[in-house]
């Protein structure tokens, strides 16, 4: 039977992490027949409600939870850790420049970077999910030299299913009916969501069977530009405009998501083509983004420890109305957020 893993979740008692944790302990993030270990990670003016939500954990009898600690040490909570999913951050509150939050961050993610170093599994898993998130696994990754870069993502795979659903409704069909979007860059209002290899499968004009087809001659392209594209990079906004609170068990059900694909793979379609998704992984050069940033690129992932970034899938921008550019951009403010915490002495 399958080996516990070690599941480490920092920002335990907060709101992603009560979406999260139950779904962790049931299996749907590493499959139904690997127990897990749970440590929950929080600042010490949080460990009693994490000590909370560990009660309800034990309350729910979940039969592959092996264990469940609370803690406000690094090192304890990464001791052996096999997935690392770093959730609590900084919020960004009145008044504060964004020197001051990528500051406060550095002072989180050094450190906990520094701990999966020494203490983690040699074959950790970590996601960033706290933002910003790209540059917050940067500086983790840069205080963790002995760990594989590729070790080191950050979540967009919230922005990645935003994207799905919006499509499949603009187009009216099922989430099942769309592939092929990919999130570049930046997980902010710079990310690119882009439609240039999506597919949508649609009923054969003749009613015949069902086929793929490009999803920007099944959408119009002006909805692309100048809805679909600002729709997913603001809808973080609109929820909490909303619901009043920002988006938690989506984010979650995204984080969920990121790690079972990273770590049981992404399979391959009914075509038996790769499924791809979308993740902020350590650049190789490719696509022109600047080799070390974490940015977002059309992945896969056969479950062995690294995410593959899939080759020849660029965008057309030419095939967008408006302004273009839009890769250039969100990977601009990559690195000029790189470049800050650089100047910042965080990397
Ligand atoms: P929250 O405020 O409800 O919970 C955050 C928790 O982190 C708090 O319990 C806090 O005590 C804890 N925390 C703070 N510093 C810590 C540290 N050094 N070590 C351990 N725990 C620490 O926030 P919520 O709603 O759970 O969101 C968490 C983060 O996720 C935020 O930064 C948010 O912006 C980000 N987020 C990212 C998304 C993505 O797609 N990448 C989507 C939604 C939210």
């Amino acid at each position: 039977s399958p080996t516990p893993q070690t599941v480490t979740v920092t920002g335990a008692a907060g709101n992603i992490g009560y979406a999260l944790l139950f779904r962790i302990a049931s299996g749907q993030m590493l499959g139904t027949d690997t127990p897990v270990r749970l440590r929950l990670l929080e600042i010490p003016s949080a460990v009693r409600a994490a000590e909370g939500v560990a009660m309800e954990l034990a309350d729910s009898a979940f039969p592959l939870l092996a264990s469940v600690d609370v803690t406000d040490d690094p090192a304890t909570a990464f001791e052996g850790t096999t997935h690392a999913l770093l959730v609590g951050a900084r919020p960004r509150t009145a008044g504060m420049e964004r020197a001051d939050l990528l500051h406060a961050n550095g002072g989180i993610f050094g450190p906990q970077g520094r701990a999966i170093n020494d203490h983690a599994d040699e074959a950790v898993r970590v996601v960033v999910v706290g933002n910003p998130a790209n540059t917050n696994a940067l500086i983790a990754s840069a205080h963790a030299p002995d760990v594989p870069a590729e070790r080191f993502t950050a979540l967009t795979r919230l922005d990645h299913n935003r994207a799905v659903s919006q499509l499949a409704a603009r187009a009216g069909v099922g989430v099942t009916d769309v592939d092929g979007i990919t999130i570049w860059g930046n997980h902010s209002a710079t990310q690119f969501p882009d439609l240039t290899h999506a597919r949508v499968r649609v009923a054969g004009d003749d009613g015949g069977a069902p086929a793929w087809r490009p999803a920007l001659d099944v959408v119009d392209r002006g909805w692309a530009a100048d809805e679909f594209i600002p729709r997913v990079a603001k809808r973080g906004a609109e929820i909490i405009e909303v619901r009043g609170s920002s988006s938690a068990a989506s984010a979650a059900s995204a984080t969920i998501d990121h790690m079972r694909d990273w770590s049981l793979g992404t399979g391959v379609d009914a075509e038996g083509a790769p499924r791809r998704t979308s993740a902020a992984v350590v650049s190789d050069g490719s696509y022109g983004v600047p080799e070390g940033l974490i940015s977002s690129f059309p992945v896969t992932s056969d479950g062995s420890g690294a995410w593959t970034i899939a080759p020849g899938l660029g965008p057309d921008e030419s095939l967008l109305p408006g302004e273009g550019g839009r890769l250039a951009a969100t990977v601009a403010e990559l690195e000029a957020e790189r470049d800050a915490v650089r100047g910042l002495g965080l990397l």
